[in-house]
């Protein structure tokens, strides 16, 4: 059965600055993800690097970290059923070499650095994310009645 999921996606630096935001955004939007949150943000350093903590060891840490820091960003957050999951096949693989046709990754992303989005990759880290970026009250309640 699945499950109605809030992940966390950021269109990165490399797309702020090609001007296809909007692209990357589209995407989601024409698989029926609703956006519950969205603002722009140019992350320090030191931002990226708590973001992703997870990846401290990994030789390829601080390059993304200088990267993620290069220009702004915009961070969403998406709602739907098996929000988590339908993200990631959307925005394909993480190197944009291996990403299928048809994937945000692959028309868009140019490294396996560079590569265009970013989306949680289980519920733990879009409970992370989603918290990195947003308090309570900057998400909209859909299930608001007006
Ligand atoms: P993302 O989905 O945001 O998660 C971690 C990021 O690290 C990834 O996308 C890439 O931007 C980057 N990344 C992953 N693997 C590598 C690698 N081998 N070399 C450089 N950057 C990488």
């Amino acid at each position: 059965m699945s499950e109605m999921e809030r992940t966390l996606t950021i269109v990165k630096p490399d797309s702020v600055r090609g001007n296809v935001a909007n692209e990357v955004l589209g995407f989601f939007e024409r698989a029926g993800l609703r956006i519950v949150a969205l603002k722009m943000v140019w992350l320090s350093k030191e931002q990226a690097e708590g973001f992703y903590v997870v990846h401290k060891e990994r030789p390829f840490y601080s390059s993304l970290c200088e990267f993620m820091s290069s220009g702004p960003s915009i961070v969403a957050v998406l709602e739907g059923d098996d929000a988590i999951a339908r993200v990631r096949t959307i925005m394909g693989a993480t190197n944009p070499a291996d990403a299928l046709a048809g994937t945000i990754r692959r028309k868009l992303a140019s490294s396996i650095q560079e590569n265009a989005v970013h989306g949680s990759d289980s519920p733990a880290s879009a409970e992370y994310e989603i918290g990195f970026f947003f308090s309570k009250s900057e998400i909209i309640q859909t299930e608001r009645k007006q």
